[in-house]
């Protein structure tokens, strides 16, 4: 099943996708990963896309869509894709549509992940992830361990993300709020929106999340 997980910077939807590609072999496609991949390869749509990442506003639409057709087109996901962090805009919303639909494919579920904002400050200044991996710690919740070995690689390359301060957060909810959000009700009249409490335990919005793709069976 293809589904969308959404919800605002810090909700946790790459640390569920992770989950979900663990638990039930799902491809995960998170735009902010294949950009933050993008920017570190030095490409010239790299260096363009990263002054707009670290200030917490949106990249094109031309550009995210590219990218996801271009994945969407090539990988092999037998449980179906994650959409983490996409689309982000209605046009985005539209262009996943038209793309699911040429490629004869369909979309199983959205999944919002509902969370206060000031929940999402402590996160995301908190937050660090395995360069190696990928694998995302958490100061409070999650702390990286005291060996400073990474729990899932063994990798001890720790990384904060430039944009990951109160400031771009600001604008990155911002964002959210202006272009984001609209998506909430464009889904819920498609009848493909489902809401979780993303302020439940890491293990708590997972069980939700099951049962959510369990209702869209
Ligand atoms: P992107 O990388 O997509 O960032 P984001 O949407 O801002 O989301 P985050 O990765 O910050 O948060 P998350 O929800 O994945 O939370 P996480 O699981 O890490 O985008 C970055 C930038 O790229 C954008 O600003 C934009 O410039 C550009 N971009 C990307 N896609 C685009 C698009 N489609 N269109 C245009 N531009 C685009 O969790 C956060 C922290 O909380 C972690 O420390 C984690 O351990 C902790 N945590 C998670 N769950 C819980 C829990 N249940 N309880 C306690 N702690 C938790």
């Amino acid at each position: 099943m293809n589904i969308i997980l959404l919800g605002p910077p810090g909700a946790g939807k790459g640390t569920q996708a992770r989950r979900l590609v663990e638990e039930r072999d799902m491809v995960q496609l998170s735009t902010g990963d294949m950009l933050r991949a993008a920017r570190s390869s030095g490409t010239e749509m790299g260096k363009r896309v990263a002054a707009i990442m670290d200030a917490g506003e949106l990249v094109t639409d031309e550009i995210v869509i590219g990218l996801i057709e271009e994945r969407l087109t090539t990988d092999n996901a037998p449980g179906g894709f994650i959409f983490d962090g996409f689309p982000r805009t209605l046009a985005q919303a539209d262009a996943l549509g038209a793309l699911l639909t040429r490629l004869g494919q369909e979309l199983g579920t959205v999944i919002e992940m509902a969370v206060d904002d000031e929940a999402l400050v402590a996160r995301i200044t908190a937050r660090a992830t395995c360069g190696d991996c990928g694998e995302v710690y958490n100061d409070i919740t999650k702390p990286i361990p005291e060996d400073g070995k990474c729990l899932k690689c063994g990798g001890s390359d720790f990384r904060r993300r430039a944009d990951d301060n109160e400031e771009s957060l600001k604008k990155r909810l911002l964002e959210y709020y202006k272009k984001t959000s609209p998506l909430i009700g464009y889904y819920y009249a498609k009848d493909l929106l489902q809401t979780v409490d993303g302020l439940d335990s890491v293990e708590g919005v997972a069980a939700a999340i099951a049962k959510a793709l369990k209702a869209a069976e």
